[in-house]
């Protein structure tokens, strides 16, 4: 029996629609190496860190780095994506979330984020939802990116829950598969096809009414 007492939410593109600033900011970055980064290779670097990310572009582009231009890379792209998310506010939280959280809180279900963004901390508070969260775990606290599963069992740990007992929300493979490497239970946000290995997918939060809810969290109806 499985009984679901805490949901872990990934942030970019679950959370709030960043995804496409971090793929426009990396796109810039791309063509310096001459490299034109496509929605298809985009998704390799959802849910990684901005290192991984710079790595992972470098090989796709066959370009190479020296150590200051690495991080004169890294640093551009961050300024960037800032510039993009200077205006960020509660309008940018994605449509139905806001109704997902207050049905969490309701149960009494405990409630945080496990994102690999340095920025997710200045992000959640722009849009004004920090009281939700019992626990926030960035990419300031992890060492490993997903999917390496450290970002979510280092929320679960913080919320004293068991990992069977955490749902997962991620609209990245790598979260998704960091999730299921945590052995918890994975929702999939987007279309099936963008994932390897899912518990379920819903295309959004809009599609996942009060049932689908109330069978994830509800002691009665437990998957
Ligand atoms: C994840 C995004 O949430 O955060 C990735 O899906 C991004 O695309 C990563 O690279 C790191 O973000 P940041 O804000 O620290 O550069
Ligand atoms: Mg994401």
């Amino acid at each position: 029996m499985k009984i679901h007492t805490c949901a872990l939410f990934d942030l970019d593109g679950v959370i709030v629609d960043t995804a496409n600033y971090h793929f426009l900011a990396w796109k810039k970055i791309a063509s310096n190496f001459g490299f034109e980064l496509s929605k298809e290779n985009n998704e390799k670097l959802k849910g990684v860190s901005r290192t991984k990310c710079l790595n992972i572009i470098l090989e796709l582009s066959n370009f190479d780095l020296n150590e200051n231009s690495f991080n004169y890379y890294l640093k551009k792209k961050n300024e960037i994506y800032l510039d993009y998310i200077k205006n960020i506010n509660s309008e940018n939280i994605l449509p139905g979330i806001l109704k997902t959280l207050n049905y969490l809180k309701e149960k009494n279900i405990m409630i945080g984020i496990g994102s690999a963004s340095k920025n997710a901390r200045f992000i959640i508070e722009k849009l004004k939802i920090v009281p939700f969260f019992d626990v926030i775990v960035d990419g300031n606290q992890i060492v490993n990116s997903k999917p390496d599963p450290e970002v979510f069992l280092k929320g679960s740990k913080a919320l004293g829950v068991l990992p069977e007992n955490c749902v997962v929300f991620e609209d990245s493979d790598s979260g998704i598969q960091a999730a299921k490497a945590a052995k918890m239970t994975a929702i999939a946000i987007g279309t099936p096809d963008k994932f390897s290995n899912y518990d379920f997918c819903f295309t959004n939060f809009l599609k996942i009414v009060k049932s689908d809810l109330d069978n994830l969290f509800t002691s009665k109806n437990y998957i």
